[in-house]
């Protein structure tokens, strides 16, 4: 099974990430959004992001000038970006990465399935939902895996490759070669609540800012701690507006919904707060900091 075509559906903080290391990797990417300005944020986050890495590359010493160019050039050349879902029709893996929100989720899966050749592999980069009913929702439960990349995709080494009780042997090795092929380190898991990593991390995320709640301890203070106590490349509220707070709320909000019960999601009050406030983190400038582009100010 050789996959040569991806499509990516969603160009925004994940989706334009998978399609540049796709494209890095030698794919050919179609990228779909539903609307031409978010298309073009997404490509003109992916140019800057190359820039950069090549800009790194010859200030190392690893590539000369002329190569880092080529490799811009190249990555850029096999991203074709689109408005129309029917340029995914003989892609040989589509992947999913829009808004975390199941009902959504399974009405684009549906579509796929009608517009996709049989053969075809669907991907999800849902952080939390179930892989199973996405292929429900497909038609093809037999070709659907879960590839879940992480922020920012271009330099985090993980993806968690999933796989349902009904994923083809095939399949999964061929989502598992394709998550390698694009520079990644694939670790395999089942169809559970926040896979490996999110349901480790997210519940932590959610520890720190009921500290934070209480007012045991400042935002601050509480990252600095997990930075030089623990070593951590950033504190878990920066994290949190770093993932984006209603992404963060849409992941606990779905498994307080099928584990009422468990007090490790139980979502904190300035969480729903500030979503309320539309202040989402980084992307929106204001979070739990506040933000200019990529830094904390
Ligand atoms: N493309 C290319 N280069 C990039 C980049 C991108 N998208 N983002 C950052 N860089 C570059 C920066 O420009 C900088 O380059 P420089 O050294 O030339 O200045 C370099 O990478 C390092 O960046 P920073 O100086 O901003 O800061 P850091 O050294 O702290 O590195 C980081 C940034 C890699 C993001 C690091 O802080 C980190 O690893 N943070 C933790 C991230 C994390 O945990 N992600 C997982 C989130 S959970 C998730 O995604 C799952 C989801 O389902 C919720």
């Amino acid at each position: 099974m050789k996959i040569e075509k991806v499509g990516v559906v969603g160009c925004g903080l994940m989706g334009h990430g998978i399609v540049q290391v796709a494209a890095q990797g030698g794919f050919e990417v179609i990228v779909v959004e539903t609307e031409q300005t978010f298309l073009d944020k997404g490509i003109a986050r992916i140019e800057k992001s190359l820039a950069k890495l090549a800009r790194k590359a010859v200030e190392k010493g690893k590539q000369s000038e002329d190569d880092a160019s080529a490799f811009v050039e190249m990555a850029r050349g096999r991203i074709h970006p689109t408005l129309d879902k029917q340029e995914l029709a003989d892609c040989d893996l589509v992947i999913e990465a829009i808004v975390e929100n199941m009902n959504v989720k399974k009405a684009l899966l549906r579509e796929l399935g009608d517009i996709c050749k049989r053969e075809a592999i669907f991907g999800s980069n849902t952080s939390s939902f179930s892989i199973a009913e996405m292929g429900e929702a497909s038609g093809r439960p037999d070709r659907m895996v879960g590839l879940h990349f992480f922020n920012p995709v271009q330099l985090m080494k993980l993806v968690e490759v999933v796989r349902t009780d009904a994923t083809d042997n095939e399949v999964y090795e061929a989502a598992k070669a394709f998550g390698k092929a694009c520079g990644k380190a694939p670790v395999s898991c089942g169809d559970t609540p926040g896979f490996v990593v999110n349901r480790l991390l997210v519940p932590y995320m959610v520890q720190a800012i009921q500290m934070l709640d209480r007012g045991d301890a400042t935002a601050e203070d509480i990252d600095t701690a997990m930075r030089f106590g623990c070593g951590h490349p950033m504190g878990p509220i920066t994290l949190t507006d770093y993932v984006g707070l209603d992404t963060t709320l849409s992941i606990l909000e779905g498994w307080c919904e099928r584990y009422p019960d468990e007090p490790a999601f139980a979502i904190p009050r300035s969480l729903r707060r500030l979503v309320g406030e539309g202040q989402l983190g980084r992307k929106t400038g204001q979070g739990y900091f506040n933000w200019e582009g990529d830094k904390r100010v």
